[in-house]
């Protein structure tokens, strides 16, 4: 099995800036993960869990929480934020670097969560197989998985030039002084195997004038509706709730919006 996280376990820049990106730091899902924490109750594990958007908040709402992730950059930068926070936050997580296809915690919990898409950076069904048999195992009887995956854009998938730089974001100033801005581009599709190769290039300016370029080159897998589900129900767990968007509004209320499912661990 390959060793990949989306590029994030090998570019330490990824992890400097992804706090500063303002699209990840006004993410509206905050409340909507934290709210699924404190109505599960502890102990919760967070996959793909980064720099601790979300985790963090979760420990401060009194919430007992592990969280996995493969990038050692991103979990130094999450432990860097925990050390700001007050002793009885600190002490409620636990952070562990693991691939989130073949972890074992030896613990089980009462709720997963998966925020912000690192299921899409699982590519094959195997692997995703691999990750939700992982999460079976670690969940209590009826314990629930909260996940969210793109909702695949049919005008994207068809329509969205290769090669181009486009999506030019607001620039953004990091504490010591860089100046960044971001654009995306689409490598290549790969519409047999659901995978887009994509790569998000930050133009940084540093307070010196030097100027610097850097690529983050990622892949993603999408999945639609159904599959999604069928895969679930495949993997021992029934959908409670499919939402569109973390206000919990209902699927097919918005296009193309989230998928955001809340899944049950099924008996047996
Ligand atoms: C878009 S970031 C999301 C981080 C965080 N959940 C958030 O909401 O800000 C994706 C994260 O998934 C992690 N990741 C991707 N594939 C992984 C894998 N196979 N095993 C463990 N972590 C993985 C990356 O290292 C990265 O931290």
């Amino acid at each position: 099995m390959a060793s990949s996280a989306g590029g994030y376990e090998t570019y330490a820049f990824i992890a400097d800036l992804y706090d500063h990106v303002s699209l990840y730091r006004d993410r509206p899902d905050i409340a909507f993960f934290v709210d699924w924490a404190r109505s599960q109750g502890s102990p919760v594990l967070e996959l793909g869990c980064g720099t601790g958007r979300v985790l963090i908040p979760t420990a401060r709402a009194g919430v007992e929480i592990v969280g996995v992730d493969a990038s050692p950059h991103m979990l130094a930068v999450c432990r860097a934020r925990l050390r700001e926070e007050p002793e009885a936050v600190q002490s409620r997580v636990r952070l562990v670097q693991a691939d989130i296809r073949r972890f074992d915690l030896g613990q089980r919990f009462t709720l997963v969560t998966i925020p912000f898409r690192p299921f899409q950076h699982l590519l094959t069904v195997p692997d995703q197989l691999s990750c939700l048999d992982r999460i079976r195992d670690h969940l209590v009887d009826g314990g629930r998985l909260v996940f969210d995956v793109f909702n695949p854009w049919l005008d994207a998938l068809v329509n969205s030039p290769i090669g181009e730089e486009v999506g030019e974001e607001e620039a953004f100033i990091t504490p010591d002084g860089r100046r960044v801005i971001r654009r995306h581009k689409t490598v290549a599709h790969d519409r047999f195997n659901q995978v887009n190769d994509y790569e998000l290039l930050y133009y940084v300016t540093h307070p010196d004038g030097r100027e610097e370029r850097l690529v983050h080159s990622f892949q993603l897998r999408y999945g639609f509706r159904f599959e999604m589900e069928h895969l679930l129900s495949r993997a021992g767990f029934v959908v409670d709730h499919l939402y569109a968007g973390y206000d919990r509004s209902a699927y097919g209320s918005t296009y193309p919006g989230e998928l955001v499912f809340v899944a049950r661990k099924t008996a047996g």
